[in-house]
C-alpha cells in the first residue's frame, strides 16, 4: 500500500538544505587554525554568521526538479554562496553601503578592519571557484560551462557591474528601466545562475534550462524589489541588517520611485511571471514553487 503523498513541507525543506549546505561549505573552507589564521576567521565569520542561504535553496531546488541529486548540486550551492557572502562583505564597506550591521552580527569589517574584509571577500570570491572546479561534469553540461556561468554572473556585466550602477545611482533620479538595469545585475544575475546551476548538475535538458533561467530572472527581481520594501517596512532587529538606510542614503529603490504598495504589485507580477515558467516541470518543481511564494511573503 502506498502511501498518499504528503503536502510539500517548505521549513523541513529549508532546514535539511541549509544543514547539508552549512556542512558543504564546513568541509570546503579552510580550517580556522590554518595560518593565516585571520583571513580563515574573517570568510567563516560572514559565511556562518546566518544568511537565509536562499542561493543554495533555489539551486537544490532546480537540481532535484530536474531529477538530479544534492551530492552533485552541493559544491555548487557552496559556490554561489561564497560569492554571495563576499558581495556582501564589500556591499558593506565604508566605500560602498557602510553598514554596520550583517545576519545580525556587526559587518566583517567592524570585527577584522577594512583591510582583512576587502580580503576575506576576494578569498570567497576565489574560493567559489575551487569549490565549483570540484563539481562534477555533464554530458550536457562540461566543466568549462558551469565555472563560465558563476564568472559570468559574478563579474563587471553582471554583479558587479549592478554594484558599479549601484553606487553611481545615489542621490540620482532614477528611471525604472535605470533601477530595473542595476536589480537585473546586482541580485538577478546571482540567483539566476544559481538556478540554473542546478539544472546544469542534473544535465536538464535545454527547454528545463530555459524555463529555470526565466524563472530564476524574475524570481530575482522579485528578491531585490521585497528587499528594497523590507528595508522601509521592517525594523533593524527584523531584518538583522539596518533599515532605513536606502532612504537616508537616497537610494534609488522601487518603493522610492513608485510607492509601496505599486512596488508589492510588481514584486507579484514578477512571482506569477516566474510561476509560469515552471509549467514544463509538471508539477515536479513543487519546492521551485514554494521558495517563489516564500521569497515574495518573506518578512526578513
Ligand atoms: C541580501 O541578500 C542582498 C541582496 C541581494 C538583496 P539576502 O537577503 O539573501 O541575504 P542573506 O544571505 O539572507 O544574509
Ligand atoms: C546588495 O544590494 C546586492 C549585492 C550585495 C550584490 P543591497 O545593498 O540592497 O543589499 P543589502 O540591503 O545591503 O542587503
Ligand atoms: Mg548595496
Ligand atoms: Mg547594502
Ligand atoms: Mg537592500
Amino acid at each position: 500500500m502506498s502511501a498518499k503523498k504528503s503536502p510539500f513541507d517548505l521549513n523541513q525543506f529549508l532546514a535539511t538544505r541549509t544543514e547539508a549546505t552549512n556542512a558543504a561549505l564546513n568541509h570546503f573552507l579552510p580550517s580556522e587554525k590554518i595560518k593565516p589564521a585571520t583571513i580563515h576567521k574573517a570568510m567563516r565569520y560572514s559565511i556562518f554568521a546566518g544568511g537565509k542561504r536562499m542561493r543554495p535553496a533555489v539551486l537544490l531546488a532546480a537540481a532535484e526538479a530536474c531529477g538530479g541529486s544534492e551530492k552533485d548540486a552541493l559544491p555548487l550551492a557552496c559556490a554561489v554562496e561564497c560569492i554571495h557572502t563576499y558581495s556582501l562583505i564589500h556591499d558593506d564597506l565604508p566605500a560602498m553601503d557602510n553598514d554596520d550591521f550583517r545576519r545580525g552580527k556587526p559587518t566583517n569589517h567592524k570585527v577584522f578592519g577594512e583591510g582583512i574584509a576587502v580580503l576575506a571577500g576576494d578569498a570567497l570570491l576565489t574560493q567559489a571557484f575551487e569549490i565549483a572546479a570540484q563539481a562534477k561534469g555533464w554530458p550536457r553540461y562540461s566543466h568549462r560551462d558551469l565555472i563560465l556561468e558563476i564568472a559570468k554572473a559574478s563579474g563587471s556585466l553582471q554583479l558587479v557591474g549592478g554594484q558599479v550602477a549601484d553606487l553611481e545611482g545615489e542621490n540620482k533620479k532614477l528611471s525604472i528601466a535605470e533601477l530595473k538595469f542595476i536589480h537585473e545585475r546586482k541580485t538577478s544575475a546571482l540567483l539566476g545562475c544559481s538556478v540554473r546551476l542546478g539544472g546544469m548538475s542534473a544535465n536538464c535538458t535545454p527547454a528545463q534550462l530555459q524555463a529555470l533561467t526565466d524563472f530564476g530572472y524574475n524570481v530575482g527581481l522579485a528578491f531585490q524589489v521585497i528587499d528594497d520594501i523590507l528595508d522601509v517596512t521592517q525594523t533593524s532587529e527584523q531584518l538583522g541588517k539596518t533599515a532605513g538606510k536606502d532612504v537616508a542614503v537616497q537610494k534609488a529603490t522601487y518603493p522610492s520611485i513608485v510607492g509601496l504598495e505599486k512596488s508589492r504589485k510588481i514584486a507579484e507580477q514578477l512571482t506569477a511571471k516566474a510561476f509560469a515558467s515552471l509549467k514544463i516541470f509538471k508539477g515536479k518543481a513543487f519546492a521551485l514553487e514554494a521558495l517563489a511564494e516564500f521569497l515574495l511573503k518573506r518578512e526578513k
